[in-house]
């Protein structure tokens, strides 16, 4: 294949098209979230995660073949060392129309101005509880305090549409729903409900007891608010809905009631620099052997990337007994 013959996008065997990757730039983060780890992790040593400019390969690559989204994952994405390099370079890249970020929030005092500075669009911050003790049970280590001194950072600098993130669990904050929705209301910042997903087995409890499902979030909703939906989209899976008269949109992700996977436009890449195909699933390609194999090129990453089109699998298999689940946690999977 000679460069001109790359395809302009990549377009799965299902004719979905993908111009969306999630890159996720670390595995470690400051916080222990039980329903992405267990209490003692270990991380993947150093010489086998991506260099930051393996990481800007990538993406160049993926550019260059139609893709117009790049949300920047983790673990937490800014605990990396020289994350803000990164960013700035991503942010310089050609074709590029949105730069995107979901953090924990810890970090955004520090962060919030220099990332606006380099072209990140939208952050997406993760906030579970807004009761000091709960939000440390379910981060285990993480301080409330500074995430919501971190979320008025982002929102001080002007952000476009910043969006809470907030997993539902039965025991930990399912009575939570309206304070969370009041406090995104208030901010005039979106906030999306979502469903907790089987990956990787929880230590803390078993998922089928904890998981909520949307369709009970929105019910908690709508006993103080009427909620209209919204044709608004975002780059991700969230269906929004708004309550008249503000600006807030309110999203639901409902993977394991609700299968989006028909328009599923995103891929992900570990921070080992494997490709992975679908959060559901196994298939992936190995990129770092390609990036690291001084016999290959740039167009052999390309070339790697159109091929990976056609192991793209069609849909997850949350809870179908039938299927096994993915093994992976989801700060080794980037979200
Ligand atoms: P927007 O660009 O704002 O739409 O972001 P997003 O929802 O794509 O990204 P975010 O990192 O905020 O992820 C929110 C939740 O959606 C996380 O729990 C993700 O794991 C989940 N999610 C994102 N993409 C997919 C997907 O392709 N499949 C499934 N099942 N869940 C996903
Ligand atoms: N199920 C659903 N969402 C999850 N997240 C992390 N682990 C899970 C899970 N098992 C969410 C975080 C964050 C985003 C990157 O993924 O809350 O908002
Ligand atoms: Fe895409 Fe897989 Fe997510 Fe379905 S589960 S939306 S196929 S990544």
């Amino acid at each position: 294949m000679s460069e001109s013959t790359f395809p302009e996008k990549l377009v799965d065997k299902f004719g979905r098209h993908v111009d969306y990757i999630r890159l996720s730039v670390t595995d470690r983060c400051d916080f222990r979230c039980v329903y992405c780890m267990t209490e003692d992790m270990t991380f993947i040593p150093r010489r086998e995660i991506l260099s930051l400019e393996e990481l800007c390969q990538i993406a160049s690559a993926f550019t260059e073949l139609g893709v117009k989204k790049i949300r920047l994952t983790g673990g937490e994405p800014l605990v990396r060392t020289d994350v803000m390099t990164l960013i700035q370079k991503l942010g310089a890249l050609p074709g590029l129309q949105e730069l995107l970020l979901t953090t924990n929030g810890s970090q955004l005092t520090t962060y919030a101005e220099p990332l606006k500075k380099a072209g990140v669009n939208r952050i997406n911050i993760s906030i579970d509880s807004l009761q000091a003790d709960r939000f440390q049970r379910i981060s285990r280590v993480g301080k409330l305090d500074k995430v919501l001194a971190g979320i008025d950072a982002a929102v001080a600098q002007g952000f476009d549409r910043i969006r809470l993130n907030s997993v539902v669990m039965k025991g930990y904050n399912e009575d939570e729903v309206l304070a969370l929705t009041d406090y995104a209301l208030d901010r005039h910042v979106d906030i999306a409900f979502i469903e907790e997903m089987p990956l990787g087995e929880a230590s803390d409890h078993a998922r089928e007891d904890t998981t909520c499902s949307n369709a009970w979030v929105r019910a908690q909703i709508e006993k103080k608010y009427q909620l209209v939906d919204s044709p608004a989209r975002t780059a991700g899976p969230s269906r929004y809905s708004q309550v008249a008269g503000y600006r807030s949109r309110i999203g639901f992700i409902s993977p394991v009631t609700h299968n989006f996977c028909e328009d599923c436009n995103r891929v992900r890449i570990t921070v080992e620099g494997r490709l992975l195909l679908c959060l559901g699933n196994e298939h992936s390609v190995d990129l770092r052997a390609i990036l690291r194999d001084g016999s290959k090129d740039m167009d052999d990453l390309k070339r790697a990337l159109v091929a990976a089109m056609e192991i793209k699998p069609e849909r997850h298999h949350f809870y179908d007994k039938d299927h096994a689940q993915p093994v992976r946690l989801m700060n080794m999977t980037g979200g």
